[in-house]
């Protein structure tokens, strides 16, 4: 059973994948929602028991309005399409952020599948939507001293105060698109979480990238001390390759 029981991901790329296809950012965003049902499926198939995606972050406000509006599209699309699945796999919903500044009938959408889903005991699914982690933590901590005037805070007492705390902390963090930062993301449930930073554009992630990633870092946590899985075997292979050649070398010498 891998250690690794919650994912979160910053799916980084859309733009630059349309760019270079000579097609509008949109369309990366688009090709980019069919990635996101994609990752949900394999999440699910792996038994993973949480997955939080970073869908559209407070800072997402400043792009085009084309733009913007196309990210509240797919994110009602996605709801539409996808609720029978989300239903039948028994799926826990839920948006984190403040989703009150966004149209109505995205908010009814969301509350709808929120409630449906509330008994659902698979996989907890989230979407950060118009979601920082900065806001959310000052959040939390204006919402405990409102309640709790002048007593000192624990960090269950702020656990408690996020979003969505029974999701716990994240045990891996995955960022597509090749930059190498955290961007605001569950600052707070991130404390220890192990980091995996791919090159690959949101677009061309594939559940097998995801599965392998999530095999590799459970071995990392390892250290590769036992065989396990595929990625260890690859590589203690890369391994007695590199060995092999400098074992080559030094006895050509
Ligand atoms: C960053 O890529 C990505 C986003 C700001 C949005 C991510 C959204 C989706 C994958 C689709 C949303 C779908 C659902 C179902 C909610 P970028 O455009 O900043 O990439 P770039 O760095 O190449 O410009």
């Amino acid at each position: 059973m891998s250690s690794i029981k919650h994912v979160a991901i910053i799916m980084d790329g859309n733009g630059r994948w349309a760019n270079r296809r000579l097609r509008p950012r949109i369309w990366g965003h688009v090709r980019g929602s069919a990635v996101v049902s994609d990752i949900v499926r394999a999440a699910d198939d792996i038994g993973l028991k949480a997955l939080t995606m970073y869908a559209f972050s407070t800072e997402n406000w400043s792009r085009p309005l084309e733009e913007v509006s196309t990210l509240f599209r797919l994110l009602k699309k996605f709801l539409i399409k996808e609720k029978a699945r989300i239903l039948a796999n028994n799926i826990k919903f839920k948006v984190i952020g403040e989703i009150q500044n966004l149209p109505h009938e995205t908010i009814s959408l969301i509350k709808e599948m929120e409630a449906l889903t509330a008994e659902a005991t698979g996989l907890k699914l989230t979407f950060a939507f118009n979601y920082g982690g900065r806001a959310e933590i000052l959040r939390a901590v204006n919402a405990f001293h409102l309640n709790y005037p002048g007593r000192t805070m624990t960090e269950n007492d702020l656990n408690d105060l996020m979003y969505r705390p029974e999701t716990g902390d994240v045990d891996l963090m995955i960022r597509t698109g090749g930059e190498q930062r955290i961007s605001n993301f569950l600052l707070w449930q991130m404390a220890y979480a192990e980091m995996y930073f791919t090159p690959t554009r949101w677009p061309d992630f594939t559940p097998s990238e995801f599965k392998k990633i999530i095999e590799h870092v459970s071995c990392r946590e390892r250290r590769f001390g036992n065989v396990c899985g595929q990625t260890a075997l690859e590589h203690s292979m890369e391994k007695a390759e590199t060995n092999k050649s400098v074992f080559i070398k030094g006895a050509n010498l």
